[in-house]
Order: structure tokens, then C-alpha cells, then sequence
């Protein structure tokens, strides 16, 4: 939550800034701020205002073009409405020092205090602000802002990333980090700090990671890092593997949109050099984990913890060991049961989501081994985990979450295939048959997308419901906690995922005469494929208006019919999720709504 970014270097920061902010606006969209150093020892240029990153650039008088250091926010609210006043760079009172800020600070309120009693007024109602007139009174006694940060951090409690810039060093930007993301863009003969390399991924893909509670000092030339006591520390430096394109809408109207499109080929990624023949599966990074685990605990939050809750299904029947999924805010509160058998399973995109982080380490500190699922090279949670697999979903921007859902749900399925090779709990022939459902994967999306037009011209006539019903069952059911998931959080409307079985015992009440009903079929063969099509027979007899997602071994007489290829019963939601994520697009695009930027939210959830 909330996207930072600061430069240093030759060419205008303004544009520079902007550019990352542009990029970085996933993250946050209540306001947003530059403050730029046009001149040395004066007092800093801030603009800032309510609203996208748009509205900023539409009040912009100037290009500042003779500011080469700049620190730019784009805001997700926490303390403090989303007003001018409140949107980040916050000064000092000297206007000479600035600073952003990413997380919360939790002893906000003693800090105020205790600067508010040595005579500084405050004008925002954000917990950053003390951050800048601590810093200010810490720069006045060291003349150096790095040391004046150390000394801050280590007063501070909670979560933050920081940024500061001061106007008698313009060409410097100081960072620091616990807990939320930065990393270090290096470039020639100029230099950044963001949230993400998407900021500065079109200017270059060299990268520098960032550990927990470490300093850092850019200018164009140079990069420093410390601890919090100023000794020095060497970062790793990675590549960043893929180019600004991959971070563009490339000719669709929405972020959505492309990565729902790019699905094919993020499973195709995802899947490739994992098999080197057709029984036998591949995953180098788990070489050094004891995989004689006697049950497997998934942690993750949202649409990851869906993917955990599809993947059990297949992990419990091929590996043949207990699998408990579990919402990674609700455990890290727990006194679980764990031993160093049990795998600990984190799922997140971002690798930075903060509940996620929590349980992590809460996991850890119960003597669990950990492995993490995750999209984002470099980041918090891989680092900290045990063994780590990439996704190759490529970058998702849109808050919606698509084709990491896919991807990650496929590594689940890796991990299971590589455990059962290794225990033999599958037999060769059945590890074959799998792998080869898992390469049809992708040109069967492709087939999905292909023939979704129709799916789309439905759709806009359910746009003045008020409430959308998800059905399915076994490993269809997670699908439909998914699509319910997905049509929330961008169409703004009721929408609630329900087990078919669970029907009877309390939701079939809420079905009344045009209640529209998402039905997710199993294959006809499968054991409970009769009871799905009971229970639409069932919410039919109610009036309920049923959309039915379902294979060609179904014959079915349901007029809103959505066919997807037939496929491997515990495989099927990586076919039948994508109609519903189609259908939640559609919807919200139907209704007005921003579909890259819903209300309210924001693309990685790092405050808790
Ligand atoms: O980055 P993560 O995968 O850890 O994010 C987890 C959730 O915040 C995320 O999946 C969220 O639920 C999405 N907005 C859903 O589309």
C-alpha cells in the first residue's frame, strides 16, 4: 500500500518521479505528492493533492526542470482522511526537509506528543508527519541525513518505508525500510528507491534488494547501505527479468483485461523446464528442504488463499498427507500445533503482503519449515522463507488479482507432482497422464478466451442485480469462493460463494424470483456431478436465473451455458475461474466502475 519512489541524477526529477508514480498508482490512489529540490539550501517545491496521480499532474504549473533529486507518493489512507493536507511529502518546518512514507507508525501519537510539547505544530493528521520533524530535530544536531534517519528508525514502532530528501544535499535520497518494501534502481549516473522495480523498470533492471531495518543512501553515483547502527552492509544485487512492456496495457482498455489475456502464457512460463521427461517433474529450489513433512499448512490472504483451498485438493489425493489452508491474518493471532514436519506453504504475490509476513515468521518461530509461492523476485517473503518457487505470472498491476490465481495454483500442483514422484504415493503412468493435463493447460485458457464475446454481451444484463450467487462443490467450490472474490471487489455488488451441499442448510433462502446463480460443473464423470445438477435444479425451482460454467460431457438445458474444455476434475478451476474473472470484469466495466483501481483498495495489502 501506498507507492514510493525517489531519484537522483542528470535529467528532471519531476518527470522521472511522475513516470514511476504512474506505475507505482496500483498501489494506492487517494493522493499523491512530489517534493523536488530546485534549489540548494532553499526551501523544497511540494505539490500535492486528493484524488489519482491525475489530479497532480493537472494542477502542475511548472516542470522543475532544474530539480535532479525529487521523492514522489501515491497514497492509500490509513491515518488521516485523503485530503491535500494529509497526501505525503509532509515537511519539516524549515520546508527544507521532506519525507514519504509507506506503512504505519505505531507509537505515532507519544512521538506527536512529545514533539508537540517541545514547541513543533503539526498540519496533517497522518502518523508520517512525526517522522519529518524527528528527523529535522536529529538532522539539526548531525548535519547528515542518513545518520539522522538511523537515529529516527530506531525510535520508531510498526511499519515503514521511508524516504527523505533535504534541500542543502539535493542530489541525495535516504531510505530506509522495516517490514514494507524498497529496493534500489541502479542506473548509469543515476539512481532510484521505490516500492517496486515496475518504477524504474523502464530506465534500468538492475536492482538491489533491501534487508529489514537497513538505511540507504543514493546519489547518482553512489549506493550506501547500513544497519540501523551505521555498519555497513553489501545488498544482493538481482536482474529484473522482464522490460517495461510487460508493465503497459499493450492496446487493452484495462490492466485487467491483458492479464487475464496473459494467462495462457503465465501458466506456459510457470509450467516450463519443470519436466525434463514425461513422468518426472523438476523443482531444483526444493533440494534443500526435508520433505518427509507429515502435513502441509497453506497461509495466505484473499485470491492466494483461494489458490491454497484449490490446491489442497489435489495435494491431499496425490500426496496422500493432511493439507489445512488457513487465512494468514487469523493464524498469525493463533497458538497453533506445529512441528519441523510440517511444511508451512505461503502464497502471495507480492511477497510483500503484511499479514502474510506475520504468519510467516510466526510460523517460523514455531520450529516450521517454510516455502513460499510468490510472483515477485526479491521480495520480503521469499527472502525470509526456507525454499522459495517463482510463479512467472510476469507483473500483475491491476488490484484484481487473475493470472496469479492461475500460475500459483499450478505451482501447487508442481509441488504436489514432485512429492508424490518422490514418495511413490502416485504411480509413474498417473504422473504422466497429470503432466500432460498440466501442458494442455494453456491452449485451453486460450480456447476459453477465444470464445468469450458472448460471455461479455450476457453479462451487461445482469448489471443492475443486486446480488450474484457462486455455487460449486469439492474443488469447485473454492472456484466459486473466487468468482464471488472478484465480482466484491470491482463491481461493488453482494456476491457470496457457496459449497452446492451447504445450500439446504441456510443460503438457498437468500434465492429469490432473477436471483442470478453462477453454477460451476464438475466433469460428468465425477462422483458429485449429479448432486451439482440437483442443486441447480434446486435454486431453478426458486426462481434462481442459473448461469452454468460446465464441460461438453454435460447435456444441459440451462439457456446461459458457459462451455469450457473438458479437463482433469482436481485441474478444473484453472479453466472454469477464468469466466467468472471475465464475467466480474465485464460487470464492473457495466457499472461504471474503475476496474484497475476499485474503490477502497489497494494491490499489496502491506499494513495489517
Ligand atoms: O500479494 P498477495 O498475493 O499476497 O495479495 C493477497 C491479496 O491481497 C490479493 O489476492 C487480493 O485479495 C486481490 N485483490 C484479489 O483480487
Amino acid at each position: 500500500m501506498c507507492g514510493i519512489v525517489g531519484y537522483t541524477g542528470p535529467n528532471p526529477a519531476l518527470s522521472r518521479v511522475i513516470e514511476g508514480l504512474r506505475r507505482l498508482e496500483y498501489r494506492g490512489y487517494d493522493s499523491a505528492g512530489v517534493a523536488l529540490a530546485t534549489k540548494v539550501g532553499e526551501k523544497l517545491v511540494v505539490e500535492k493533492k486528493a484524488g489519482k496521480l491525475a489530479n497532480l499532474e493537472g494542477t502542475l504549473t511548472s516542470d522543475y526542470s532544474n530539480a535532479h533529486g525529487g521523492i514522489g507518493h501515491t497514497r492509500w489512507a490509513t491515518h488521516g482522511g485523503p485530503t491535500d493536507v494529509n497526501a505525503h511529502p509532509h515537511l519539516d518546518e524549515s520546508g527544507k526537509l521532506a519525507v514519504i512514507h509507506n506503512g504505519i507508525i505505531e507509537n505515532y501519537i507519544e512521538l506527536k506528543e512529545e514533539l508537540e510539547r517541545r514547541g513543533h505544530k503539526f498540519k496533517s493528521e497522518t502518523d508520517t508527519e512525526s517522522v519529518a520533524h524527528l528527523l529535522s530535530e536529529e538532522f539539526k544536531i548531525s548535519g547528515d541525513l542518513a545518520t539522522a534517519m538511523r537515529s529516527v528508525c530506531s525510535r520508531l514502532r510498526g511499519s515503514f518505508t521511508l524516504l527523505a530528501i533535504h534541500s542543502d544535499r539535493p542530489d541525495l535520497i535516504v531510505g530506509a525500510r522495516r517490514n514494507s518494501p524498497l529496493v534500489v534502481g541502479v542506473g548509469t549516473g543515476e539512481n532510484f528507491l521505490a516500492s517496486d522495480v515496475s518504477a524504474f523498470i523502464s530506465h534500468t533492471k538492475r536492482a538491489l534488494e533491501l534487508g529489514q531495518d537497513q538505511v540507504v543512501q543514493v546519489t547518482p553515483e553512489k549506493v550506501v547501505v547500513t544497519d540501523l547502527s551505521g555498519a555497513a552492509i553489501t545488498p544482493k544485487e538481482y536482474e529484473i527479468t522482464w522490460d517495461a512492456k510487460a508493465a503497459e496495457r499493450g492496446g487493452f482498455k484495462h490492466f485487467m483485461l491483458k492479464e487475464i489475456f496473459e494467462q495462457p502464457k503465465a501458466v506456459a512460463d510457470t509450467l516450463l523446464g519443470r519436466f525434463p521427461s514425461s513422468d518426472s517433474i523438476e523443482l531444483k529450489e526444493l533440494e534443500n528442504l526435508a520433505l518427509d513433512c507429515n502435513r502441509i499448512l497453506i497461509l495466505a490472504c484473499g485470491t492466494a488463499y483461494h489458490a491454497g483451498l484449490i490446491g489442497k485438493y489435489a495435494i491431499e489425493e496425490w500426496v496422500q498427507i493432511p493439507v489445512d489452508v488457513e487465512l494468514a491474518s487469523e493464524f498469525r493471532y493463533r497458538k497453533p500445533v506445529l512441528t519441523s514436519k510440517t511444511l508451512v506453504i505461503t502464497i502471495s504475490q507480492s511477497g510483500e503482503t503484511m499479514d502474510t509476513l506475520m504468519a510467516l515468521r510466526h510460523a517460523e518461530s514455531l520450529g516450521a519449515q517454510t516455502l513460499s509461492i510468490c510472483n515477485t523476485i526479491g521480495s520480503t517473503i521469499p527472502r525470509e522463507s526456507d525454499a522459495v518457487l517463482y510463479t512467472h505470472a510476469g507483473p500483475e498491476i491491476a488490484v484484481a488479482s487473475t493470472k496469479a490465481l492461475l500460475t500459483q495454483v499450478v505451482v501447487l500442483h508442481l509441488v504436489a507432482l514432485y512429492i508424490a514422484n518422490r514418495s511413490g504415493s502416485l504411480s509413474k503412468s498417473r504422473i504422466k497422464e497429470l503432466i500432460s493435463e498440466l501442458l494442455e493447460l494453456p491452449n485451453k485458457i486460450e480456447e476459453i478466451l477465444e470464445t468469450v464475446e458472448p460471455l461479455r454481451e450476457m453479462t451487461r444484463g445482469y448489471k443492475d442485480s443486486n446480488s450474484v450467487l457462486f455455487l460449486g462443490r469439492h474443488v469447485g467450490f473454492p472456484a466459486a469462493l473466487e468468482g464471488a472474490l472478484k465480482l466484491k471487489e470491482l463491481a461493488y455488488m453482494h456476491a457470496e460463494g457457496f459449497a452446492g451441499g451447504e445450500l439446504k442448510h441456510g443460503p438457498i433462502a437468500l434465492i429469490d424470483k432473477g436471483t442470478p446463480v453462477i453454477a460451476i460443473l464438475p466433469p460428468a464423470s465425477s462422483e458429485i456431478a449429479e448432486k451439482m445438477r440437483s442443486n441447480i435444479q434446486e435454486v431453478r425451482a426458486r426462481g434462481a436465473n442459473v448461469i452454468a460454467i460446465a464441460d461438453p460431457s454435460h447435456n444441459l438445458d440451462i439457456p446461459n451455458l458457459i462451455r469450457i474444455p473438458e479437463c482433469e476434475e482436481l485441474l478444473q478451476p484453472l479453466l472454469s475461474i477464468v469466466p467468472l474473472q471475465v464475467f466480474a470484469y465485464e460487470m464492473a466495466v457495466a457499472r461504471g466502475n474503475d476496474v484497475d483501481q476499485p474503490r477502497n483498495l489497494a494491490k499489496s495489502v502491506t499494513v495489517e
